[in-house]
């Protein structure tokens, strides 16, 4: 008889799964005091690598040899297109509405278009097609003007800015390949990932579980905090001006907390330390951005609000966590349409969930797959 993995008690009910083991997840894992690792490797060490190298790794479980590494990138590059008919398509959906509503409906389309039905050759094109599904979505829904045609041989991020419409500056490039880089995995049980597995429990294709998982990442509790927390820091630097000091934002974020309002940015279903990713960010925006008053406030924010946070003892984690700072990195390096940044952590994070998707479907449980999603609710009329 194993040992049980987790007890449950009726506390545990109503709370989100959280903490619950479920199943395995192969890509990458969450430590609460160390943060995130791809396949065994942190994320402090995975930011200096490319695209490229990074999704190969999350794919296939290892670093590859240099020749491993030319194939895999023909590979993704011959899989780079779209057909026109889809961007007519994505042309005519209609402008109300949040991007990622968007974004989730061009996936569908993308998969009726594209979708093969073997889950392996669809979660390949999907992440190479991505970022050009996503560069004509952007374009179009921010009327940024015609989309460059896609030229993949330019390297995986560099084609994606290249097909932007918008104004770019130098430092751009570099600030997507990090965004992109760092938001591919969190884990198995995260919102989006959990939502986008369960749904291909019931043996959905690649496409609409992906859809459905871009939905659940939709919410301000998950991706969209990236865009409500930039919000918060730009309401900072309004209230306070650029000049504000550390004692200033301190006291801000006490108002704040006595008003009852959220602080944006800080706190984690899993960490308990300072989300790696975002050290990351402030390390880059302190080397490169420390004019940028975002940065600064958000720079101001990570020490104040941790200080703040930490007075109060029922807070299990006090620190900043990935979004309290990307949206200030994204700004200061020339793209500042917070509107899409939910977009791209979805563009990225569709190629983790889509290689979870790949084990769960193909090779759990010897190869049967996981079983169709379906915990028990207990009855109980209110
Ligand atoms: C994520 O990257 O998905 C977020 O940090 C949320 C999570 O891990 O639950």
């Amino acid at each position: 008889m194993s040992q049980p993995l987790f007890q449950i008690t009726e506390e545990h009910l109503e709370t989100g799964l959280r903490g619950f083991p479920v199943g395995y997840c192969t890509t990458s894992s969450v430590d609460p005091d160390k943060g995130l690792f791809y396949r065994g490797k942190p994320v402090s060490e995975l930011c200096h690598w490319s695209a490229e190298k990074t999704i190969y790794l999350l794919y296939h479980g290892q670093e590859p040899s240099e020749q491993e590494l030319k194939k895999f990138i023909e590979n993704l590059q011959q899989r780079s297109h779209l057909s026109k008919d889809l961007i007519a398509h994505i042309h005519h959906l209609p402008r109300r509405g949040h991007p990622m509503a968007l974004f989730s409906c061009a996936i569908m389309m993308l998969g009726m278009y594209e979708l093969t039905g073997d889950y392996k050759e669809d979660c390949l094109n999907l992440i190479a097609k991505v970022p050009l599904l996503g560069a004509y979505l952007i374009n179009y829904h921010a009327n940024f003007g015609v989309t460059p045609a896609a030229e993949p041989h330019k390297g995986y991020i560099e084609n994606f800015v290249h097909m932007l419409a918008c104004p770019k500056s130098e430092g751009l490039t570099e600030a997507m390949r990090l965004f992109n880089i760092l938001h591919y995995d969190h884990g198995g049980g995260n919102l989006s990932t959990f939502v986008g597995k369960a749904v291909a429990s019931g043996l959905e294709d690649l496409y609409g579980s992906i859809a459905a998982a871009m939905n659940a990442l939709a919410g301000p509790r998950h991706g969209r905090a990236n865009q409500e927390s930039l919000e918060f820091v730009k309401g900072l630097v309004a209230q306070l001006g650029s000049q504000s000091t550390q004692e200033e934002v301190e006291q801000a974020i006490r108002d704040k907390l006595a008003n009852k309002e959220l602080v944006y940015g800080f706190g984690h279903a899993v960490l308990r330390v300072e989300d790696p990713r975002a050290s990351v960010y402030y390390e880059v925006g302190e080397r490169h951005y420390a004019e940028e008053p975002l940065m600064q406030m958000a720079l101001k924010l990570r020490k104040a609000g941790t200080k703040v946070l930490k007075e109060n003892p029922k807070i299990t984690n006090p620190y900043p966590n990935v979004d309290a700072v990307s949206g200030a990195l994204l700004t200061a390096a020339g793209f500042p349409y917070p509107e899409y940044y939910t977009v791209l952590f979805g563009i990225s994070r569709c190629v983790g969930i889509a290689i979870q998707i790949v084990y769960e479907r193909t090779v759990a449980r010897g190869g049967k797959g996981t079983p169709i999603v379906r915990p028990k609710y207990i009855y109980r009329p209110y």
